[in-house]
């Protein structure tokens, strides 16, 4: 089995390097591959960048150049949701591009043609995540997740967000990721713990909570690995 695994920062994949502590690195496009051996599998990790473009390209070469047949992402997210606080875990049930906009040629609000406004995530990875939570006791909220190369941080954007598309956390990666392993046919799961409320206060409680926020995903993620393999 070869596995990848993705974060937008470096603080979302070096919980995730401490854990496993011995790689080796391989560098592609300005990007750094660590590659783990573990329980006779492999894991890459990597961390794209922030934004839907460079995390769909490290997504692509995770699949085509390291043949990553599963890919799980962690990190952090903004909370839409009330029932989503700063710390809490969230599994992503399935996600859009909340920035795109062709509504100038009648198609609804996030839609491509011959694409969809929503990406499932994989329902057996998202088993496993249920399961896991159950044996380790914790507590593993779902919702949607509403991806665009914008940090929310203002009211207004956050209820557009809710009512436009049901969003219940908000980010720049995750739908990305799912359109290229959509595209591949690779299953894929999304993990993101909650750093800020995307509201007036976004930045600095992203600031403050970003490091232990990207350990909580990090750790359930090391979880999910040791569940599949
Ligand atoms: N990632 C974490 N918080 C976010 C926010 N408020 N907007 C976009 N991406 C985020």
């Amino acid at each position: 089995m070869i596995i990848g695994i993705i974060g937008a920062m470096r603080e979302e994949i070096t919980p995730l390097l401490d854990i496993f502590k011995q790689y080796t690195t391989h560098q592609i496009s300005n990007n750094i591959f660590y590659e783990i051996t573990y329980k006779n599998s492999k894991i890459f990790i990597a961390y794209s960048k922030i934004g839907k473009v460079h995390s769909s390209i490290t997504a692509t070469t995770m699949i085509l150049h390291f043949g990553c047949q599963k890919i799980l992402f962690s990190g952090v997210a903004g909370g839409l949701n009330q029932n989503l606080k700063v710390g809490d875990l969230m599994l992503a049930t399935k996600l859009c591009q909340h920035d795109v906009d062709i509504t100038a040629f009648g198609h609804p609000l996030g839609f491509i043609p011959e694409s969809s406004v929503y990406i499932h995530t994989d329902e057996r990875l998202n088993t496993i995540a249920r399961e896991v939570a159950k044996d380790q006791n914790i507590i593993l909220k779902e919702g949607i997740i509403a991806s665009g190369d914008q940090f929310i941080h203002n009211q207004d954007k956050k209820q557009w967000l809710i009512e436009n598309f049901q969003a219940d956390a908000v980010e720049m990666e995750g739908a990305s990721v799912g359109m290229a392993c959509h595209l591949f046919n690779i299953p894929f799961c999304i993990f993101r713990s909650i750093s800020d409320s995307a509201d007036g206060n976004a930045d600095i409680s992203f600031d403050e909570f970003l490091e232990k926020s990207a350990k909580t995903s990090a750790n359930f993620v090391k979880h999910m690995v040791d569940a599949i393999l």
